[in-house]
């Protein structure tokens, strides 16, 4: 075992965690940044459309304005104070990164472009607004390269493909991770003042989805199995364009630039769900309509199982055309704005966008739940917002809550670069004035036995049949709609399949050197525990709210239902089998500090 140590751990090298290392080594912290990825294929890059910034651009736009689409798209669940600080910050940010030299599209002024985006409004709701900053549609990939750069000339330390596997605790604050480098699966102790969290999502756990094979959730799980709460787990976005059959994700921005969705008949029909703003209604709007559509038999092919998206220019102008918009589109200006749509579709369905529309299903995209933070990015374990010492999370496996109930796309990136940005300066606060907790004695013990124990491993089922089984039962009961019998279903099958991967699993590779089986069992394991924790925190929810839609609850509670679940697993260990006992607190209110200043911001029924 080797140990190391710095000042500030980042664990994940996404856009969150690359901040975060770039603010807290500007701020004169010693920084590592621990990632199972080469930092530049971190699923940040496949954050499309763009970042949202009230920049103005094109038209007129405020921060205030963009902070009610937050906090309405979230179905008030957004904690009101978060929704505002995202906005607000979001402006220089955006500037910011165009200084370090992201190449953002331009208009025809030189200034950064901007496109519309679901749920993005000027004037509370008034009409669609040109919010979206954006680099063709290849945005997150571009912020990937842009602070991949700046970190690297701020001499930030890089641990590439070390996997990180547990959290080290000692006197009540975390001081440090236990890692597996992959190359060599050697176990490594990295031991720190203060340690960030930025390991994405877990999208993995259902079978259609945006997300890559290495989206698994392997920080917040890590986090959760020693006892730190997750928050609002029942709360997961789907995506509605993932490419029909793989889910790969078709950016909104083809809806900002004016596509349309079609059923079978040609019939748009967002028009009648959302009459007002249509296809640009926010995302669970939108899933929800497709779904009912297949539903009523209005889906296309032979098992009528999607519906269409088309950004054809004919079909595109014709709709700006009845809008009453002066803007038309062409074939060079598709290609040009949406180049990574384009190639997809051609090399994944086979489809020309150009001259075909595009087949579709909603795809599971992202949590908007995961491991509680205040505005800081420090990690808060209960109702009363106290902060666990050394320990940060930001980005996609944090809830700090500014997306509530459903976020709005662009908002991700936003996310990240906020609260990256913000936990990298609280991080440099942080080490300056604290003393270095020691290690526990044998902080890597559990994992090593742990790994041991999976690599001598020797019964019959393989990780992937688990998983299948998993990512089948979670989309049918805990998916875009759901009810009580079907999450029970869901919940009861993930717990035997957490006694069978504890018990009857089996891989070829019992080595060390790039053992991709044993990290795919690990992984496996925790993405049981996220599927388990979010069926038990959507059985308790018993209302319909942004991401959560209940047939059997089948309105939004404000009266008894504004408070956030916060989800505790009992008993601190790296693995436990079978069913595990989770705890649920809801006593974690909403923040709703700006409707005590504005009536705008007070829940109301959301219309479209
Ligand atoms: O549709 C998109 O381009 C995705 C962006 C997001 O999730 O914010």
């Amino acid at each position: 075992m080797q140990t190391h140590q710095f000042d500030a751990i980042i664990v994940g090298a996404g856009g969150a965690g690359l901040m975060a290392a770039l603010y807290a080594s500007k701020g004169g912290a010693n920084v590592a940044v621990v990632s199972k990825l080469y930092p530049t294929r971190s699923h940040t890059g496949a954050a499309l459309g763009g970042i949202g910034a009230a920049l103005g651009n094109y038209e007129e736009d405020k921060p205030l304005w963009h902070a009610y689409d937050t906090v309405k798209g979230g179905d008030y669940l957004a904690d009101q104070n978060a929704a505002k600080v995202l906005a607000e910050n979001a402006v220089d940010a955006v500037i910011e990164l165009e200084h370090m030299g992201l190449p953002f599209d331009r208009t025809p002024e030189g200034r950064i472009s901007q496109r519309r985006f679901g749920g993005h409004t000027s004037n509370f709701g008034e009409k669609p607004v040109r919010r979206a900053c954006h680099a063709a549609d290849r945005t997150g990939h571009m912020i990937l390269q842009t602070l991949y750069q700046q970190c690297i000339k701020n001499q930030v330390r890089f641990f590439d493909e070390f996997h990180v596997v547990d959290v080290i605790m000692n006197q009540g604050a975390c001081v440090g991770v236990v890692a597996l480098q992959l190359g060599t699966g050697e176990i490594h102790v990295f031991h720190g003042k203060a340690t960030l969290f930025a390991t994405g999502g877990w999208g993995r756990v259902w079978q259609i989805t945006s997300n890559a094979h290495t989206l698994t959730g392997d920080g917040a799980a890590a986090v959760f199995r020693r006892g730190i709460p997750m928050q609002d787990m029942e709360f997961y976005q789907f995506h509605p364009t993932g490419l029909y059959g793989l889910g790969v994700l078709l950016t909104e921005g083809i809806r900002g630039e004016g596509g349309i969705i079609l059923n079978r008949n040609g019939e748009r029909f967002m028009e009648k769900y959302a009459p007002k703003i249509k296809d640009l209604a926010s995302r669970d709007v939108v899933s929800r309509s497709i779904y009912l559509e297949l539903r009523a038999g209005n889906g296309v092919g032979p098992n009528k199982d999607y519906v269409h998206l088309d950004i054809r220019p004919s079909t595109v102008n014709r709709y700006l055309a009845e809008a009453g918009e002066t803007r038309r589109v062409d074939e060079a200006y598709v290609a040009r704005v949406l180049a990574e749509t384009l190639d997809v579709c051609r090399t994944y369905a086979g489809v020309d966008p150009l001259t075909e529309p595009m087949p579709i299903q909603p795809t599971a995209h992202y949590a908007m739940g995961g491991i509680p933070t205040n505005v800081d990015a420090e990690v808060v374990i209960d109702e009363n917002w106290t902060v666990l010492p050394g320990m940060y999370a930001a980005g996609e496996c944090a809830c700090v809550s500014c997306h509530g109930a459903n976020r709005l796309g662009t908002n991700s990136l936003v996310d990240l670069i906020v609260f990256g940005r913000r936990g990298g300066m609280k991080i440099a606060e942080y080490v300056k004035k604290a003393d270095l907790i020691p290690l526990p004695p044998n902080p890597a013990g559990e994992t090593e036995a742990e790994f041991k124990r999976l690599r001598a491993s020797k019964g019959k089922t393989r990780p992937y049949e688990i998983r299948k089984q998993m990512q089948k039962v979670m989309m049918e009961g805990v998916g875009v709609f759901r009810d009580e019998k079907a999450m029970q279903n869901a919940l009861n099958v993930v717990r035997e399949l957490r006694e069978r991967y504890r018990t009857d699993l089996t891989f070829d590779d019992r080595g060390y050197k790039y053992n991709t089986d044993a990290l795919e069992a690990w992984e496996l394991g925790c993405l049981l525990d996220l599927a388990e924790v979010t069926a038990v925190s959507a059985l308790e929810r018993k209302e319909s709210r942004g991401g959560h839609s209940r047939e059997d609850y089948k309105d939004r509670d404000d009266k008894n239902w504004l408070v956030h679940t916060l989800a505790y697993r009992k008993g601190s260990a790296v693995y436990q089998e079978g069913q595990t006992s989770i705890e649920l607190n809801l006593k974690k209110k909403v923040d709703m500090s700006l409707a005590a200043e504005d009536p705008r911001f007070i829940p109301k029924e959301r219309v479209y």
